[in-house]
């Protein structure tokens, strides 16, 4: 029964097998990602959207005990998943592109005859601003019943003043509707515009010039991103043209992610580390002096296994060598068209254990806490603790170790972002 003294909205979630989450406000590295607080027999109690106490039930608090109550069902829960790399903003699919990939072209060779990238900015391009938010709306949507509750998503496929903006603003304008926390990045150096000869130095560098001069200054002028991430790669951007737009992003209040080491080793990792990145991503052909330098950083290294195992690659980034080095390592989708078509952060863990040879509370904490490290919000989110935002996951099985073993089903029963129901 409540009392008068009961806030409004408070609720226990009582009745779960456990609690399973990372502990702090910061990004745990090397070792410590194994280290979870576990709590059998445990109930989460609410109010005004954060988490008030996390114990075994029996110990509830008397203060809480007339909190409204909500059967966990001898579930688990965990910390809501921080995607911290999608590409969400984008119009068409590229499933024709997927199909001649199985039948063995690669993801280079469908590029090179206009497919790729070029072929998601042609679609994008045409999508107006209400048909890019409700993509978004619908792709966090389909995240949340997978146990997402915050999500980066990047801009890129514009490649153009006016397109770059209109999804950023389609970013800005899902936040109405979306059940996903979303935190924006400004990827317009996600690739050169499909009318730019980039073999001419000429016209490679008046759509640099676009980027630093117009781009990123009005996405900073209008507050439409939090980050700027850039592609490094050969073939795309070099490293002085990678510099050079980092520099530029940081002059407009922007923190930088980069697109590291992805299909190449082009030394972005230490470039990352360099320019005080949030994160360096991909990583698959990361070098020995990039891990290093990584190890010894606040950079995390984020890594996507859904891109190699989408490309049919057997290319998995070092995840082992990663951690074992000391790195805060993070774990995210991808989500994009062409490269990872998934929006499920369980998938992306299943990988990393079984592709990459990450412990499954390693996985967990990439998912989680360290996600919400590079986002710049683990003091709010990431893990279950008191004081943080009630980004809780509820999960039909016994123990987390279900998150691993139990593969390609959803075993997301319940899910909870700043205290409100979204699945
Ligand atoms: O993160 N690295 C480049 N961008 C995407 C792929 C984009 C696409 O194929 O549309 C990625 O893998
Ligand atoms: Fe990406």
């Amino acid at each position: 029964m409540a009392t008068e003294r009961t806030p409004a909205g408070a609720f226990v979630i009582r009745n779960l097998a456990a609690v399973a989450t990372p502990v702090g406000h910061e990004a745990v590295r090397g070792p410590a990602m194994r280290t979870l607080l576990t709590v059998e027999n445990a109930a989460i109690a609410v109010a005004d959207g954060r988490i008030v106490w996390v114990g075994r039930e029996r110990d509830l608090p008397v203060e809480m005990a007339g909190f409204d109550e909500v059967d966990g069902e001898l579930g688990t829960a965990v910390p809501g998943f921080v995607d911290s790399h999608t590409h969400l903003p984008f119009a068409g699919y590229r499933e024709s592109e997927f199909n001649r990939r199985i039948h063995g072209e690669t993801y280079t060779e469908i590029a090179e005859s206009g497919g790729g990238i070029a072929s998601t900015v042609r679609s994008t391009r045409e999508a107006s601003l209400d048909e890019l938010a409700a993509n978004v709306v619908r792709r966090a949507r389909t995240m949340v019943e997978y146990g997402t509750t915050t999500a980066e998503a990047k801009s890129g496929y514009g490649l153009n003043f006016e397109v770059e903006m209109r999804q950023l603003e389609a970013i800005e304008m899902a936040r109405a509707d979306s059940p996903v926390r979303l935190v924006a990045t400004c990827l317009a150096a996600h690739d050169f515009p499909p009318e730019v000869d980039r073999s001419k130095s000429k016209e490679r560098e008046e759509w640099i010039e676009e980027i630093i001069g117009r781009i990123l200054p009005e996405v900073r002028r209008r507050d439409l991103a939090k980050f700027c991430d850039v592609f490094v790669e050969k073939g795309v951007f070099g490293p002085e043209e990678g510099r050079r737009i980092l520099e530029a992003g940081i002059a407009n209040g922007l923190i930088p992610r980069v697109h590291a080491d992805e299909l190449s080793d082009s030394d972005s990792a230490a470039m990352a580390v360099e320019f005080g990145a949030s994160s360096a991503d991909h990583l698959m052909w990361i070098s020995e002096r990039g891990i290093k330098k990584l190890a010894k950083s606040s950079t995390v290294a984020n890594l996507l296994p859904g891109t190699s195992f989408f490309l049919m690659s057997d290319r998995f980034a070092p995840a082992r060598r990663l951690i074992d080095e000391g790195a805060i390592v993070s774990l995210s989708t991808d989500c994009n068209p062409g490269s990872s078509m998934t929006e499920s952060m369980q998938i992306v863990m299943q990988l990393a254990t079984l592709r990459m040879g990450m412990a499954a509370e390693e996985a967990l904490t990439a998912a989680t806490l360290n996600g919400a490290a590079s986002l710049g919000i683990a003091a709010t989110t990431g893990s279950l603790e008191a004081g943080k935002s009630a980004d809780i996951v509820v999960i039909d099985a016994p123990g987390y170790l279900h998150l691993i073993y139990h593969f390609g089903v959803n075993l997301v029963s319940g899910v909870w972002r700043e205290g409100v129901r979204v699945a």
